[in-house]
């Protein structure tokens, strides 16, 4: 596929995932566009351009961008990088410009969305992806890269197949084979059993490190948090078995030791948005297994105990 033949990437929630993602699409050459929240931030992107940060070595891309109300063409390649909460609103600003059948490439944590997302848009062709790509924002359109991970990507929409990505997904994967130091994307037939996976890990650890205010090695021998922990991962893996998702190698439980024991010194975005006074990601973690569990008539008590306690230690929309 050459450059004329590429439809362009638009993406949606240029944070610090997205901006690695805009960066490795203007590497790769592809005709990439950010879309702003509003004038100020296009105002800001147009004058200073990405910063990444990698290692010792800090690029500048200059991406185009738009902002809601501006216009444009039509969106048909939509990567969407929001917090899931953010999701369904920050889509809703473009929904004029964007094809009926677009293709969605949604990366974030935790489940909900895209369905929310199919729901409202049925004609969309929509793909997830999962990544243990680490990243954070050290200002404005200032990011840092904290480790380079892989990519996985598949398809979400029951109209799609599976077992194949679409031209324009199959082409990120061949630029991202060619140039491995930016994105190490791989697709996947079977996406929703990673995805899974990676909402058990996060809704075991991710809530109790943010209520007890400690870091993730912490929580392996915490008096009070270790038994609500091993509580947790009981429930979410009652919850995946009747969901008839493939079940986590060695359990959870081992699972859920073996990251903490390999992350012990860091602390969980979960904790750090809570610090900050940001909303967080638990109605699409925790909210979701007990949305599951409620149509499946499981209780998940340490479930809804652990989401209680966290909206009542920190009282704003989460
Ligand atoms: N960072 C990581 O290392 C990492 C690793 C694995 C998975 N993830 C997951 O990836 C997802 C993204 O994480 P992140 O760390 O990149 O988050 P982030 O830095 O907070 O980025 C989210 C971006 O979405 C933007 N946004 C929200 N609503 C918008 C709207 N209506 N219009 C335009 N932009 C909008 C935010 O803009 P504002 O700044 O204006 O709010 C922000 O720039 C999350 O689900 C996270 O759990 C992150």
């Amino acid at each position: 596929m050459n450059k004329n033949q590429q439809q362009p990437w638009h993406i949606l929630g240029a944070g610090a995932i997205g901006c690695l993602w805009a960066h490795a699409m203007q590497q790769w050459q592809l005709d990439v566009t950010i879309l702003t929240r509003n004038k100020q931030q296009h105002q800001q992107l147009q004058t200073q351009g990405i910063q990444l940060t990698d290692g010792k070595v800090t690029y500048t891309s200059r991406p185009a961008s738009l902002y809601p109300g501006l216009g444009g063409a039509k969106i048909s390649n939509l990567l969407v990088c929001t917090k899931a909460y953010a999701t369904l609103s920050a889509v809703e600003s473009w929904r004029k410009l964007l094809h009926p059948q677009a293709n969605i490439l949604l990366l974030q944590n935790g489940m909900g969305t895209a369905q929310a997302l199919q729901t409202r848009l049925p004609k969309a062709n929509i793909y997830c992806a999962t990544t243990t790509d680490g990243a954070w924002r050290q200002g404005p359109w200032r990011v840092v890269r904290a480790g380079m991970g892989d990519t996985q990507i598949g398809t979400f929409s029951a109209h799609l197949s599976s077992h194949t990505a679409p031209a324009q997904i199959a082409h990120l994967l061949t630029l991202s084979a060619a140039h491995t130091n930016l994105l190490r994307l791989h697709w996947h037939a079977d996406i929703l059993t990673p995805i899974w996976h990676k909402l058990a890990i996060n809704s075991v650890i991710n809530a109790l490190t943010a209520v007890y205010q400690i870091n993730n090695g912490e929580l392996i021998k915490h008096s009070q948090a270790r038994p609500r922990l091993e509580q947790l991962c009981k429930e979410t893996e009652d919850v995946m078995s009747r969901c008839h998702i493939t079940p986590i190698p060695h359990g959870l439980l081992q699972q859920a030791l073996r990251v903490l024991n390999q992350t012990a010194d860091n602390q969980s975005s979960m904790l750090q948005d809570c610090l900050a006074d940001r909303p967080t990601e638990i109605d699409a973690i925790n909210g979701f297994i007990i949305q599951q569990g409620s149509l499946l008539h499981l209780p998940c008590a340490a479930h809804k105990q652990i989401c209680d306690d966290l909206h009542q230690q920190y009282p704003r929309p989460s």
